[in-house]
């Protein structure tokens, strides 16, 4: 059974505190946490959030910013997921405001991730936005980074040599592919299996996907705006220690809700790697179900055979 605690604890597998993450942060030893992964309020306006001036809104970020560095270890990293402040149709990306602040720090940058989604508001004065990014930083040069846990399925897993003296043998690797820094993950609207009451939600294979490539098991995960725990779920349920605060009492509750469920195996989630839904080819799934189980696809994920790594180390 999982222990879940509200205050600081070591012996707990989830630490989910409601309340404002200004103070709870504190309370977070130094160099403790392995990854911090947030979305902040962009400052637009949403229910649960007070707009301010951008001013302001910088100084707030900088002030949680800064107490997530401290309490970053030295093979830490951060990824901060932000989209647009938008003021009369015009937009300010939050990623190139809040740069400075981790750059402050000699945070170095590794990947500026856009994460494509398919839906949105529609804009009629400029192109309807349907990306947003994830800026993450590492503390240092020598950071944990998990590569084969997050490849993704090869195209062509059998594609080989045609010639030379590797012919015959796989061209490609069979672990599978770097998944790239653009990732193409649905965002969580009224149809999809993780929906609850929050207007914007965590995906939570997006945060497997950095969970599983930057920490290790046990580690700790911290999401200073835990929002409905897709942080802290997606933690447990890989086996990591989650810790989060959420200052809305009726989001902490599903918060705790969730990361339980996830850590005793029933919350439903959607799948890594699952593709997306293309109405022009609706066999799509059903392949990749088929892909992903077939033979071929698992005997390559087992055996891991000498491949040639093209362009991986730049
Ligand atoms: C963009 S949402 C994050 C949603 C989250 N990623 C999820 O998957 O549910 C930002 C969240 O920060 C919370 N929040 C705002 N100010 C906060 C503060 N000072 N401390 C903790 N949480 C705060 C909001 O209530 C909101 O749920």
């Amino acid at each position: 059974m999982i222990t879940i605690t509200d205050k600081y604890s070591k012996d707990a597998d989830a630490i989910i505190y409601n309340g404002s993450c200004y103070e709870f942060v504190k309370k977070i030893p130094s160099e403790s946490v392995k990854l911090v992964v947030t979305s902040p309020p962009y400052n637009i306006g949403k229910e649960y959030e007070k707009r301010t001036d951008l001013d302001q809104y910088y100084k707030d970020q900088e002030k949680i910013i800064d107490e997530c560095v401290r309490i970053l270890s030295e093979d830490g990293s951060i990824c901060w997921q932000v989209g647009n402040y938008v003021t009369n149709g015009e937009i300010v990306p939050l990623d190139v405001l809040l740069f400075p602040i981790f750059t402050k720090h000699n945070l170095k940058l590794r990947n500026r991730i856009v994460w494509h989604f398919g839906h949105g508001l529609h804009a009629s004065k400029r192109f309807s936005g349907r990306y947003e990014t994830i800026l993450w930083f590492t503390k240092g040069d020598n950071y944990t980074f998990n590569l084969d846990a997050v490849r993704i399925p090869q195209k062509y897993p059998n594609k080989k040599y045609f010639k030379g003296n590797k012919r015959g043998e796989l061209s490609c690797n069979p672990l599978g592919k770097n998944p790239s820094d653009i990732w193409e993950i649905p965002n969580v609207k009224s149809n999809h299996v993780e929906k609850t009451i929050h207007p914007c939600q965590f995906p939570i294979e997006l945060i497997e996907r950095l969970v599983l490539s930057m920490t290790n098991e046990n580690d700790y995960v911290f999401d200073p705006f835990l929002g409905v725990g897709s942080t802290t779920a997606a933690a447990v349920k890989n086996k990591r220690k989650g810790i989060g605060s959420e200052i809305m009492k009726e989001y902490w509750e599903i918060a705790v809700e969730r990361t339980e469920a996830a850590y005793n195996g029933t919350l439903k989630t959607r799948p890594m790697h699952k593709p997306v839904y293309d109405p022009a080819d609706p066999k799509i799934n059903l392949n990749y179900d088929k892909e992903l189980h077939s033979q071929t696809q698992q005997t390559l994920f087992e055996k891991k055979r000498k491949y040639e790594v093209i362009n991986e180390n730049r």
